[in-house]
């Protein structure tokens, strides 16, 4: 039955497709029809052990693994795997795409968002608003990670784990690193899986469904890097407490953190935090987790260092030129990673003479929030088929240019500025590396006008003190 269901699935599918996405190619049109049935929660790859819906109802909310997981659960509430919900920023988009895509995008964007909501087919679209259970409104919770029994990255278009490419098995079994636990409330499993970054990979690597162009590739990063050679994954960043992921960073070495995974379990020489910050601190502020918030300040704060190589002095009546070097000492990734297309990280770069007179500016902010266009920022360009500017995932066909800067890899920013006859030494130069979570525009238009003033951090700043010569 449901076998000859499919290929008019597919077919509806695909003329829906045609309407909704005219400008993109579906070059692969005619040979999907022809490979094996789409997963059953399409276009999101996530799937159950039986490859149908389950209740949500089958998965147990946080609020009860919280008995006895204290810790765990203090961590894990506030993060933004807790928010992705609810989080309003993806919200707003989620619903955009909705609208444009006449719902294709719905699960595609739930499959990573709220994992339950999408298995158990809840989520519906009523008066505009997304509705789901409680329970699914939990996000990325423990019961969703913790009965995920396989990563199904081989039947992918790719072959890469992508679009939550995982199976989901809920039930009494809970899935993770050790081999020798037992607990009262509920079996325990060992799962290899859980302690690599290719259990992370199947959410942190976001592919256009029809084009597969990848959008968001912390995995790929990674993976190609001095970390993921060292046998450094995700978990020794993201789970651990943050001056450990930063000693980690400088040494390529893991650390230890020795602790209880449960209150009434045995001393382990290493357990896994779960606050899983990265560098949202401003969602986070917003949604009240200010613990969540300061540890992602202080995690951008160790990830970048700033080189100045100026000369000692200046001519006057003549150009001066000065480099800034961004370095990625602390991300295991790109800087920035995952949405370069709309994280901002950029140089201001500042000189004034003696009197406080600015002789060069670049990076500033306008009135509006705007950075200046002539800044240099690390980041992606994303355009839609006809090489226009999009931020919206789906319309997403391209880069235009992506100049991240990779793991221990770096970028080098000239600046060139005029030495006045007249100006008044010695020079002050002042470069800031700074980041913002979205452009303020974006912000603006997601969350109406005026709503949010996004915060700044600077990263790193280096300033140095050049003579003028007569
Ligand atoms: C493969 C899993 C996956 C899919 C599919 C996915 N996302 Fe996400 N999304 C993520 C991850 C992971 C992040 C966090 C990345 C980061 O913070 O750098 C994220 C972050 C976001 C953010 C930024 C939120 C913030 O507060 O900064 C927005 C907006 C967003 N997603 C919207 C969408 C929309 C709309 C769709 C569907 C068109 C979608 N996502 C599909 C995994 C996914
Ligand atoms: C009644 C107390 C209790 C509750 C409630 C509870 N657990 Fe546990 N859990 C434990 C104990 C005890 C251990 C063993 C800890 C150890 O071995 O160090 C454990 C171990 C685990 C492990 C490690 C398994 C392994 O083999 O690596 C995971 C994962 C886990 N629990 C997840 C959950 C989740 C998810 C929930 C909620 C759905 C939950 N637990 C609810 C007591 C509990
Ligand atoms: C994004 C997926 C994810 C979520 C959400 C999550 N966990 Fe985990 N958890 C993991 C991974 C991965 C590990 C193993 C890390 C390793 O060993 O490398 C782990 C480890 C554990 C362990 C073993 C002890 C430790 O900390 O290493 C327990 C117990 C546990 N989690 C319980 C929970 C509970 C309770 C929640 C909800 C409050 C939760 N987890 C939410 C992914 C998750
Ligand atoms: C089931 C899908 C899923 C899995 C598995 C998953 N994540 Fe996420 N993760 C998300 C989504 C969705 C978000 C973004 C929420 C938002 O911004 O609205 C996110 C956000 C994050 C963030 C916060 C990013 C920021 O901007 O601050 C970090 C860090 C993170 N994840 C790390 C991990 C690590 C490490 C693992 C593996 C142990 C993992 N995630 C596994 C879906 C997942
Ligand atoms: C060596 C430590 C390290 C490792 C390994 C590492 N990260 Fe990160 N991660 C960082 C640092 C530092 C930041 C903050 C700077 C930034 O935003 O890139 C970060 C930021 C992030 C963000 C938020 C990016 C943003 O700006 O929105 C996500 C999502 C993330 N990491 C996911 C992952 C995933 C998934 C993996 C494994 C594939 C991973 N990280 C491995 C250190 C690490």
């Amino acid at each position: 039955m449901a076998r000859k269901r499919f290929p008019l699935l597919i077919l509806v599918c695909t003329m829906i497709m045609s309407l909704v996405l005219p400008g993109l190619t579906w070059s692969t049109n005619e040979k999907n029809t022809q490979e094996e049935a789409k997963p059953p929660f399409y276009p999101s790859l996530i799937n159950t052990h039986t490859g149908k819906p389950v209740k949500s109802t089958e998965f147990t909310s946080p609020d009860i693994c919280s008995g006895c997981h204290v810790e765990i659960y203090k961590q894990w509430k506030g993060s933004m795997h807790s928010h992705a919900y609810v989080d309003p920023i993806f919200h707003a988009l989620w619903k955009i795409g909705s609208k444009k895509t006449n719902g294709f995008t719905d699960k595609l964007c739930a499959g990573c968002h709220t994992g339950i909501g999408t298995v158990s087919e809840e989520i519906i679209m009523k008066d505009g608003e997304f509705q789901v259970s409680e329970i699914a409104k939990k996000g990325v919770q423990c019961d969703l990670c913790h009965t995920i029994v396989e990563s199904t990255f081989l039947k992918t278009p790719t072959h890469e784990p992508q679009n939550a490419s995982i199976s989901v098995e809920p039930g009494n079994i809970k899935r993770g690193p050790y081999k020798d636990s037992k607990s009262s409330f509920h079996e325990t499993a060992y799962s290899k899986l859980h302690t690599t970054s290719k259990f992370c990979a199947n959410c942190h690597h976001v592919f256009h469904p029809v084009t597969n162009f990848h959008i968001e590739r912390t995995y790929d990063e990674w993976k190609y890097s001095v970390y993921a050679q060292k046998g450094i994954q995700c978990q020794d960043c993201h789970m651990v407490p943050i001056e450990q992921a930063i000693e980690t960073a400088r040494t390529l070495t893991k650390q230890k953190n020795p602790g209880k995974a449960a209150f009434t379990g045995p001393e382990r020489d290493q357990v896994y935090t779960h606050e899983f910050v990265g560098g949202n601190f401003t969602v986070t502020k917003l949604l009240g987790s200010d613990k969540h918030a300061e540890i992602a300040k202080k995690r951008l704060k160790n990830a970048a260092e700033l080189t100045l190589n100026p000369p000692d002095s200046v001519e006057r009546g003549t150009l001066a030129t000065l480099s800034v070097k961004v370095t990625n000492i602390g991300a295991g990734h790109n800087l920035p990673t995952s949405l370069t297309e709309v994280r901002q990280m950029w140089l201001e770069f500042l000189v004034t003479d003696a009197k406080g007179t600015i002789i060069y500016h670049s990076g500033k902010l306008d009135k509006a929030g705007n950075i200046d266009p002539q800044a240099k920022i690390f980041n992606a360009k994303s355009v839609d088929i006809d090489g226009k500017h999009t931020y919206k995932p789906w319309e997403m066909n391209r880069f235009e240019y992506n100049n991240t800067i990779p793991p221990k890899g770096s970028s080098t920013t000239g600046y060139t500025f005029l030495v006045t006859k007249d100006i008044k030494g010695p020079l002050l130069v002042k470069a800031t590396l700074r980041y913002r979570s979205y452009p303020q525009s974006l912000a603006n238009l997601l969350l109406g006008k005026d709503a949010i003033t996004l915060p700044i951090v600077d990263m790193a700043q280096k300033e140095a003190t050049l003579l003028v010569n007569k």
